[in-house]
């Protein structure tokens, strides 16, 4: 069953997340050689496979996190490291559960590509924890981070328009702060990683913000009007600010899309 589909179910499906970022290379390698006949029909599980490490907790069991020296790093770079884990899985999940779609090539290219950055972000991060004689695993980590794909498994627009366009945009906003912060603290490894992740990212929602726009296109939608919509209807809270609106701008997101939505407290 040469397919792309089934191939998103096989990274899916790989609960040791090392064989998780292998099966995503080589994926990516096959559809760039055209050694994957075509995107077919593969359903993704509702859930992708974890490893037995880290145990997952609902997020209002989650223990606080230190936040100074080696511990605070080690718990930040761990929480990190299960949203890059997630992001994988989040990108696997957009190849093959939306396959009834029609989506151009174009769309496959980017949500590989996606994966793969992912699985970079990973790695770089668990390197980074391994630095500190710490590993991926040895914390508890947040079990909520698949809610958001549950939530959207229905349509494919109100996926992009959570995922990519609400929590990674979310990622533009507070990685540069982030940044700041620990260079000020004296990490000089973590900041360059983090770069790294925060220019992939831009690229991210930028994927998100084509694929919404041109389904928006596609279904005869006023953007902006079913992007409010749809946010409404699945992302209810709103959004915090401030936002990097620079960075958003790089993703071509609308600044009068999404300011319309945040919270006032
Ligand atoms: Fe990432
Ligand atoms: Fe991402």
């Amino acid at each position: 069953m040469n397919t792309l589909s089934a191939a998103a179910v096989a990274a899916l499906s790989a609960a040791d997340p090392a064989e998780k970022c292998r099966l995503t290379r080589d994926i990516a390698a096959r559809w760039k050689n055209g050694d994957v006949e075509s995107v077919g029909t593969c359903p993704p599980p509702d859930r992708p496979a974890r490893p037995q490490r880290p145990q997952l907790l609902p997020p209002k069991e989650m223990p606080k996190r230190a936040y100074k020296g080696d511990r605070g790093r080690i718990g930040l770079l761990h929480a990190l490291a299960h949203i890059e884990l997630n992001a994988i899985d989040l990108a696997w999940d957009i190849v093959a559960r939306f396959t009834g779609e029609d989506m151009p090539k174009g769309f496959y290219d980017d949500w590989i590509q996606v994966a793969v950055d992912e699985a970079l972000h990973f790695e770089m991060l668990e390197d980074l924890l391994a630095s500190l004689g710490a590993a991926y695993g040895d914390l508890p980590a947040h079990d909520g981070l698949w809610q958001a794909a549950e939530k959207t498994a229905d349509d494919l627009a109100a996926r992009l328009v959570v995922v990519p366009m609400t929590l990674e945009a979310r990622g533009l906003d507070t990685t540069p702060a982030t940044m700041d912060r620990l260079a000020r603290n004296g990490d000089t490894l973590t900041p360059p990683a983090l770069e790294v992740i925060y220019k992939d990212e831009i690229t991210h929602v930028a994927a998100g913000v084509r694929w919404f726009k041109h389904l928006a296109q596609k279904r005869g939608w006023d953007g902006k009007t079913e992007y409010q919509r749809l946010m409404a209807e699945r992302f209810p809270g709103g959004l915090k600010a401030p936002f990097n609106h620079a960075a958003r701008a790089q993703a071509d997101f609308d600044q009068d899309w999404y300011e319309e939505l945040a919270k006032r407290d």
